[in-house]
């Protein structure tokens, strides 16, 4: 198994073992090293100390009586440690301890030479430098007598016994600290692991239930901040991608709802196409006079087809943000003076009148003259469609920057709840009762969207009975942009 391809917990697992291991396996070496050598150092200087008071309670002669052999036993018990005397050539002559078989025995003769010449040894005596000595010891040997006159030497030794003990306990301990650490590692590796792995293995599940359309799934943990922060992105895309699924289905609705309402406002006019050709070709209208109606009538329902089929075309252009306006100062009130005349005919069937209120002198608009022109005849052919024996009157002032244009009529109004539906493609109010309005429902919608398209606005006021506003405002020509103009041409 490669341990950096296995899983999480594996991982976890293994470095945290390693670094324990490691940790302790070091710190232990150089605790034990450093300890050895600090407990032989501090022992040694403790006994050399000690050897050098035994000596300053011998060095007064070369002799050893009673009374000094039993200071020397004294020392012994109070210095825990053995005390041996040699005299010059080697031989020791006094032990603190009477039952010593060591009385005779002789020092290692490079010892001799170095105390004989006034220096202390430190060594460990074994069998091998000492012979008769069954134990290891800390020995140290100072000089015997005074700075002038030497006797001799002392030694000084304690069992090194003691102190090896102290070191197999310590490597006991820092073998049960080891495996107390890997015990504890184990179970804290363990249990992050755990708890990483498991906010992950949840993120991952929604995430991959995300990934499958789900949009709605969202990650619940409260965890460590970056696991926290990986399941708020998460929660935050599938957000985005919730939101983006809704516009889609809501423009796929649109756009179904759209070619829809084009097929049933097409199939009209045609159905009624179909019956007058149907009556016209089977010969039942002997009548010139019903015959020629028919082709009018037929000429009327080509003309509402070229209509909306245009009407369509503006839309889809201004939906796809290809139509372009050829911007140029427009003469609003030669506008409106020419709608009205267009519309005076129809108005007159209907018993109403149209007037035109414009200040002399209006600033121009800048514009497209077609489209603005396109405005102006949708707003006032509604207002003539649904007004009967009354008024509209279309007026232009100057307001700021803009120049205000509003169609006014006394006609059939519109309720609140329709005025915000009104902006709406195919919208038509009660589209049963209002047989008479012939329209398809895109002037307003195609209005708005012109009137947008030239940075104006557009506004509705109405009350069912009374009658209906439409106030547009489009921006003036700008004389600051005019004398730039004017500029340039002299140049
Ligand atoms: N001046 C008005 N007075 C009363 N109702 C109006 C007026 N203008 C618009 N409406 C209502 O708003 C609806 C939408 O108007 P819009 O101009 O978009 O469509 P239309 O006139 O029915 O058809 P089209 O303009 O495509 O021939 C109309 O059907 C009508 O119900
Ligand atoms: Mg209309």
């Amino acid at each position: 198994m490669n341990i950096f391809t296995s899983n999480l917990f594996v991982r976890l697992l293994v470095s945290y073992l390693v670094t324990v291991l490691l940790g302790l396996g070091v710190s232990g070496l150089f605790m034990s090293f450093f300890t050895k050598e600090f407990i032989y150092e501090t022992k040694q200087e403790e006994l050399l100390r000690k050897a050098k008071q035994v000596n300053g309670a011998l060095q007064d002669s070369n002799r050893i009586d009673e009374g000094k052999l039993s200071l020397l036993s004294f020392l012994d018990r109070s210095f825990e440690a053995r005390i041996w005397v040699f005299n010059n050539n080697g031989e020791i002559i006094a032990t603190s301890m009477k039952d010593e078989v060591f009385i005779g025995k002789s020092i290692h003769p490079s010892i001799v030479d170095k105390v004989k010449n006034g220096k202390d040894v430190i060594q460990e005596l074994n069998s091998s430098t000492f012979e008769g000595l069954d134990k290891p010891m800390l020995s140290v040997v100072v000089p015997w007598g005074k700075q002038d006159e030497l006797y001799g030497g002392i030694v000084l030794h304690a069992p090194i016994e003691g102190i090896t003990e102290a070191f197999s306990n310590m490597r006991e301990t820092i073998l049960w600290a080891t495996l107390f650490g890997i015990l504890l590692s184990t179970v804290m590796v363990s249990y992050l692991s755990w708890s990483i792995s498991r906010p992950l293995k949840k993120i991952e599940r929604t995430a991959a239930e995300i990934g499958m359309g789900n949009y709605d799934r969202r990650v619940e943990i409260e965890s460590t901040a970056e696991i926290g922060d990986l399941a708020q992105t998460i929660n935050t895309l599938a957000e985005k991608l919730e939101a983006g699924e809704k516009e889609r289905r809501r423009l796929d609705q649109i756009r179904n709802d759209f070619f829809a309402n084009i097929s049933h406002e097409l199939r009209t006019p045609l159905t009624a196409m179909q019956g007058f050709l149907e009556a016209l070709q089977d010969g039942l209208i002997e009548d010139e006079d019903a015959r020629q109606r028919y082709y009018q009538a037929m000429y009327q329902e080509t003309m509402h087809l070229n209509r909306m089929v245009n009407d369509l075309m503006d839309l889809i252009k201004l939906e796809n943000h290809d139509l372009v306006l050829s911007r140029v100062p427009v003469d609003v009130e030669a506008l409106l003076q020419k709608v009205a005349w267009m519309f005076q005919q129809e108005a007159k069937q209907k018993k109403s009148r149209i007037m035109v209120q414009v200040p002399s002198s209006l600033p121009r608009v800048y514009g497209d003259r077609d489209r603005v022109f396109q405005i102006i005849q949708n707003l006032v052919k509604n207002a003539v469609k649904f007004t009967e024996e009354g008024q509209v009157t279309l007026s232009a002032e100057e307001d700021g920057k803009y120049i205000k244009i509003m169609v006014r009529d006394t006609g059939i109004g519109i309720s609140e709840d329709d005025l915000t539906r009104i902006w709406e493609r195919f919208f038509k109010v009660d589209r049963v009762r209002t047989k008479k309005n012939d329209g398809t429902g895109l002037g307003l919608s195609i209005v708005k969207q012109l009137v947008e398209l030239h940075d104006g606005k557009i506004e509705v006021q109405s009350e069912p009975g009374v009658g209906t506003v439409f106030t547009v405002w489009l921006p003036q020509i700008n004389k600051l942009d005019n004398s730039k103009t004017d500029k340039a041409i002299n140049f």
